[in-house]
């Protein structure tokens, strides 16, 4: 199941049919109930206004938050849909405070063609998570035909994601889901090589299947991050008051065993008594931190090691940060992987951001645009990596 063998939007009939789309419009919201980022309602644009151009009567459908199968003004689609009217004008954009049910159903009956409709969040109901069949057969109420461009979501099967497809077909994917999946998908299958894995992040634990998956397939692991202490642990170092799952250090020496010369760690770190005591904050050599400091960052030499092995890359991908990039000065490993990678780029090499964190890093650093991919998925990115079978994408027609 790729890229490749999914029914896409081309295929589908949608001239003045009614089309269900479920995007990812998960987005964060400022503290005046703003949308802060709105790089997801961004990222489904091409598959709403091509399908609005081609005629079609477009239903959108999205999750947001986690409000517990339950009606609750916090998590309302209403201010997702003032953006989306900002970012569709002038195509007219309508949003109504119900999902499913008669409302719902007369509000897409009553769209013109080439217009679009913004429904009310999917888990104010409790039958969208359990994947309830009646929820899913009144979603399918709502649309002709099915397209799924919620590539974030598509790790989830829920109502929405999987359980609609029962009652609408066609069910395509949208040009974002397309695009995600053959991305992370040639990356995994075909990559050209030399093929570099950067992986951060606090835990071994949340990426043990995405090391396992990609150890095989890469010529160089490079891992930063507080993941790296538990590894540091396996090979016998202090690691002072720095993050290190301990019930991990054992399957962290047995990869580094089996692994060989593909694993690179960092050779030095940032280190500090703490998070907040960043006058303090020095390198140290891996093998000098003490007992009351904790990594925060990788070192310089870290960086260097780590940047030679990205710009010579023809593929990388990039998932989790280096250090505690929110706070300077543990923000030099995250920002360095993204300006190589951005070099790497120019230089003619793929290079894909698994999102999350990463993802958030790179807007950031404004180099946004001097990467081939940023993924908007973050959990669903991590389980493709993974070589795990996304329900969203299950779901969908095959050829
Ligand atoms: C995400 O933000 O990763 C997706 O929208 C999925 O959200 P969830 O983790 O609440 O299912």
């Amino acid at each position: 199941m790729t890229a490749r063998t999914i029914r896409r939007l081309t295929d589908a009939e949608v001239h003045g049919r009614r089309v269900l789309v479920r995007v990812d419009f998960n987005v964060p919201l400022d503290e005046h109930g703003h949308v802060a980022d709105a790089t997801r309602i961004l990222a489904a644009l091409p598959t709403i206004t091509a399908l609005a151009d081609r005629g079609a009567k477009v239903v959108l459908l999205s999750h947001f938050g986690r409000p517990k199968g339950q009606p609750n003004d916090k998590y309302s689609l209403k201010p997702v849909a003032e953006r989306l009217k900002i970012a569709l004008a002038p195509r007219p954009v309508s949003f109504i405070e119900s999902t499913v049910g008669s409302d719902a159903v007369a509000a897409t009956n009553a769209l013109a063609a080439g217009s679009v409709l913004l429904l009310e969040n999917t888990r104010f109901h409790a039958g969208e998570e359990s994947n309830d069949d009646a929820f899913a057969q009144q979603l399918g109420e709502l649309g002709d035909v099915f397209v799924n461009d919620a590539f974030g979501a598509a790790h989830r099967a829920h109502a929405s994601t999987a359980g609609v497809t029962k009652y609408v077909r066609p069910a395509v994917a949208g040009l974002l889901m397309e695009r995600e999946l053959a991305f992370l998908g040639d990356a995994l299958e075909a990559p050209d090589h030399p093929f570099v894995a950067v992986l951060g992040g606090s835990k071994i634990s949340g990426k043990i299947d995405v090391i396992e998956a990609l150890l095989p397939k890469v010529d160089r692991l490079l891992i930063g991050g507080a993941m790296a202490c538990t590894f540091f642990r396996a090979m016998g170092l202090e690691t002072g008051a720095s993050l290190v799952e301990e019930d991990r250090v054992e399957m962290a020496r047995d990869l580094l065993e089996r692994s060989g010369n593909k694993l690179r760690l960092p050779t030095d770190a940032m280190v500090a008594s703490n998070m907040k005591d960043v006058s303090r904050a020095h390198v140290v050599a891996r093998e000098a931190i003490i007992a009351s400091e904790a990594m925060f960052d990788i070192g310089p030499e870290s960086i260097r090691q780590f940047a030679v092995e990205v710009e010579r890359a023809k593929t990388v991908l990039w998932n989790g940060p280096m250090g505690v990039f929110e706070q300077p000065p543990f923000d030099k490993g995250t920002r360095a992987i993204a300006d190589a990678m951005a070099h790497a780029t120019d230089r003619g090499a793929i290079t894909i951001v698994g999102g999350g964190d990463s993802a958030a890093a790179i807007a950031e650093a404004g180099l946004e645009s001097r990467l081939t991919h940023i993924s908007t998925g973050g959990g669903a990115s991590l389980e493709f990596l993974e070589g795990k079978v996304l329900p969203g994408v299950a779901a969908l027609d095959q050829e």
